[in-house]
């Protein structure tokens, strides 16, 4: 039986498609924190650097193995060497890993775009989200304390989204959704920052952001940082480009499409970043504070400091508020939705299933472990798996990819096809750049990474907490790595297309 796999529509829908998964949560609180943390301007230099020199490769090389195998990362790279099938389904672990705490700061968006329309956060964010929305538990990841209606609602309402689109298959669901949320989206944003910069104490914001620290450079976390960012950012050592991918049409540019993904991601960072820096430039203004205090930690730069910079907004700070948090939203469920369709190709690849029966299974699974995101422990449970799925999954799971086709497949039999199909095509930079500068790199902060996360506990939570929700993510992504693989492919005629 022959497989007829799905299409995109039209090559904007796989472009849309794959700028949507990049653009995410990732952008709006993870860009600009992180840059401001890391020598403001002078971060850009490493981050540019990992752009080019591993980002776009990379994504290159999952557009490829994805178009060129016309499989999810499994099947793909199990159809370029049997030996490598493991590896995909490490990186699909991962994905679900991302997926169930994802889902979670998708709720709070939702939730916060209702509270835009009252402020309801009152005169203290702070105590309002850790204490009235999150309800943090005392007691620490296994203190749960009953499920939250607050977060459970909106945590439901995401995983009806997702289900839906995923449901109504690539053409129909992914790409028209995204056909409606990226464009959406690209407009809240230039309206929040063209809004952010003609307020008053913009310029110190952006100040802020992009003052060059350059004795920033010397240091090493800060290269890892803006590595780690661009992995995460670009969807990419998670098993999503590569599922994105196959189902390109035959004939369908690879190196451009890489491109266009890699710097319209990075664009609408630096966008985002100028408008959340402007807003939060403004908030010191008008409230006398220090910027060093307006800024607290990443996720309470998205929940506890705009919150306080709406209520301080003037004109009309609902209206402004509603805008923030639906862009969290629209980010973050685009990038959700291809999260869990690297999964689910994965599985109907595997288990010759169709996607109404993968779908609901799949969803029901992975919302009823999310659930952990609705109890009192939520945030304990995000921090714990979003460290280990990027410090150790992550990495090592592009680690292992560059390694694998690098090393031990014949590199040019990707870079050919890319080439034979595409507007321009890539010269031998490219494979050094994953043959070389992406392992080296990458290698030496996984080792550390491995090193500090075994010899220090992570954010000194105890080390049961470390193991359970920690340390599962890399060994369930190996044993189940293994597991499958040794199982037979339910249609083997995957394996031949
Ligand atoms: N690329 C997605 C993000 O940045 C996962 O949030």
């Amino acid at each position: 039986m022959s497989v007829e796999r799905e299409q995109w529509g039209t090559r904007a829908g796989f472009i849309l498609a794959a700028i949507g998964s990049a653009i995410g949560l990732g952008n709006i609180w993870r860009f600009p924190y992180a840059a401001y943390e890391s020598g403001g301007g002078a971060f850009l230099i490493p981050y540019l650097f990992a752009l080019l020199t591993a980002g776009i490769p990379v994504l290159i090389l999952e557009f490829a193995l994805g178009h060129k195998y016309r499989g999810s990362a499994p099947l793909a790279l199990a159809k370029a060497n049997p030996k490598f099938e493991w590896l995909g389904w490490w990186q699909v672990f991962v994905a679900f890993g991302i997926a169930v705490y994802y889902v979670g700061v998708i709720a709070w968006a939702i939730s916060y775009t209702g509270f835009s329309l009252t402020q309801a956060w009152g005169a203290d964010p702070e105590g309002f989200f850790f204490g009235t929305y999150l309800g943090l538990a005392e007691g620490g990841l296994f203190d749960f304390g009953g499920f939250r209606v607050g977060i459970l609602i909106p945590l439901l309402i995401a995983w009806l989204i997702n289900f839906v689109v995923l449901y109504s298959g690539v053409r129909k669901g992914i790409e028209l959704a995204n056909k409606i949320f990226i464009p959406v989206l690209i407009f809240m944003i230039l309206a929040i920052t063209v809004r952010g910069l003609t307020l008053p104490g913009a310029i110190d914001g952006l100040n802020y952001l992009f003052r060059p620290d350059f004795s920033a450079i010397m240091n090493w976390e800060v290269w890892i940082t803006a590595y780690g960012q661009i992995f995460f950012t670009l969807s990419i050592g998670f098993a999503i480009m590569t599922a994105y991918s196959s189902y390109l049409p035959k004939k369908s540019d690879i190196v451009n499409n890489g491109f266009i993904t890699g710097l319209g991601n990075c664009g609408f960072s630096l966008l985002a970043g100028i408008g959340v820096f402007s807003i939060v430039g403004y908030m010191a203004h008008a409230s006398g504070q220090p910027f060093e205090e307006v800024v607290t930690q990443s996720l309470g730069l998205a929940f506890v400091a705009f919150p306080s910079a709406i209520s301080q907004m003037p004109g009309s700070p609902a209206l402004f508020g509603v805008l923030f948090f639906l862009s969290l939203v629209f980010a973050g469920l685009s990038s959700f939705i291809s999260i869990n369709e690297a999964c689910v190709s994965a599985l109907m690849d595997k288990f010759g299933a169709s996607r109404k029966k993968v779908v609901p299974i799949y969803c029901l699974v992975a919302g009823v472990i999310s659930l952990w995101m609705a109890t009192n422990a939520g945030l304990f449970f995000l921090d714990i798996v979003d460290h280990f799925c990027n410090s150790i999954g992550i990495v090592f799971g592009v680690i292992f990819e560059a390694l694998l086709i690098g090393w031990f497949f014949k590199i040019h039999v990707l870079k050919d096809h890319a080439n034979a199909i595409s507007d321009f095509p890539v010269g031998g930079w490219w494979p050094f750049t994953i043959k070389f500068v992406t392992i080296a790199i990458l290698g030496y902060s996984g080792i550390k990474n491995v090193i500090s996360d075994l010899t220090t506990p992570y954010g000194d939570y105890a080390w049961s907490s470390i193991i359970a929700v920690g340390w599962m993510v890399p060994i369930l992504a190996i044993v189940l790595g293994v597991v499958l693989s040794s199982m037979g492919w339910k249609n083997r005629e995957v394996l031949r297309d």
